[in-house]
């Protein structure tokens, strides 16, 4: 167990060790089970998350919120546009004064111009700050999210990460949405040692600094990882079929991205068809919202495979960890 997290960021998993993610979902089950009691768990007495959201969210803002006040601390909201940023404070500006009155920041920006971009300017963050920053969801990774959702195979499948086939799957959307769940899966996975099958159909490629790191890692943990451009080959004996859309990272703008994903509306939109092939005890997951109709039937992410609403709590237990770690007292 690996323990010493104190004052690092979180906002790529290439920064942690397979044993530290490990560490951080051991911590986020105890929390789960002493928050299930009722027993008070005041690690961040007077300490104070700010958070700025340039996008808006509904899990991430208000499991942060909680998971600050059952953690004995607070939480501030901050839009991009109710800051002094609207009317163009710098970056280095906002983080560097920022960090005089907090303990740590929470950011989330994706959707801007160009891929990487969101990241430059979190790197931008980090490098003016004296805090801890954790990534609430940036054009490339979505390491929170991430978390939660690893505490959620966890609980359904054990840890036996190599014996049970996870299938992080492109779907259907019209929208075009960041690729920071599939990324941070498969540094994840790859860190840990899963067994891991990457679907999308041609084009939806990850980025290439991430397919490098997920390699080399691979090699040191000795897990598994395939990649095939066919949903019903990646369905075949699946524990779980983690699907959800999300936008090229490799040159597409989102106009043409648009375009071209139309072809793929078929048989992207994951249903109880995929899920006949999968092994009869097996798991949907989705990091929400769902575009349903699109990326899923209502059959399926409303019946019995999908565990939706676990992976959403699980954000607080897990979340609760990381501040807690990264956070705590001297
Ligand atoms: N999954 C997720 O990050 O949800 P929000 O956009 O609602 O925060």
């Amino acid at each position: 167990m690996r323990t010493d997290m104190r004052g690092k960021d979180f906002v790529t998993l290439m920064d942690y060790t397979g044993e530290e993610i490990q560490t951080i979902l051991d911590v986020a089950f105890d929390l789960k089970r002493q928050n299930a009691m009722g027993a008070e768990h005041e690690l961040l007495k007077n300490k104070t998350l700010g958070m700025i959201f340039a996008q808006p969210s509904t899990r991430t803002r208000v499991s942060f919120e909680t998971g600050m006040t059952q953690l004995g601390g607070h939480a501030q909201y901050y839009s991009e546009d109710n800051m002094q940023r609207k009317n163009k404070e710098t970056w280095d500006d906002t983080g560097l004064v920022l960090s005089r009155y907090l303990d740590a920041l929470m950011v989330r920006l994706y959707d801007l111009e160009k891929y990487g971009m969101a990241r430059d300017i979190m790197n931008q963050i980090r490098a003016a700050t004296t805090i801890p920053v954790i990534n609430g969801l940036d054009d490339k990774e979505h390491p929170c999210q991430c978390m939660g959702d690893l505490m959620t195979i966890q609980e359904k499948l054990g840890t036996g990460w190599k014996k049970k086939k996870i299938v992080m799957s492109w779907a259907y959307s019209d929208r075009v949405k960041s690729p920071g769940v599939p990324q941070a899966m498969l540094l994840a996975c790859s860190l840990l040692g899963a067994d891991l099958t990457l679907a999308y159909p041609k084009g939806y490629e990850l980025d290439e600094e991430y397919m490098a790191f997920a390699d080399s890692a691979y090699q040191k943990s000795g897990g598994k990882l395939s990649i095939t451009n066919d949903i019903y080959e990646a369905s075949t004996d699946a524990d779980v079929i983690y699907a959800k859309s999300w936008g090229s990272t490799r040159g597409m703008d989102k106009a043409e991205d648009k375009e071209y994903r139309k072809q793929f509306e078929k048989d992207w939109c994951i249903s109880d068809k995929h899920f006949s092939l999968a092994k009869p005890v097996s798991y949907y997951m989705h990091p929400l919202p769902a575009a349903r109709g699109e990326e899923v039937t209502d059959e399926l992410i409303d019946g019995p495979h999908s565990i939706v609403y676990d992976q959403a709590e699980n954000r607080l237990h897990a979340q609760k960890a990381i501040l807690a770690l990264l956070m705590k007292k001297k």
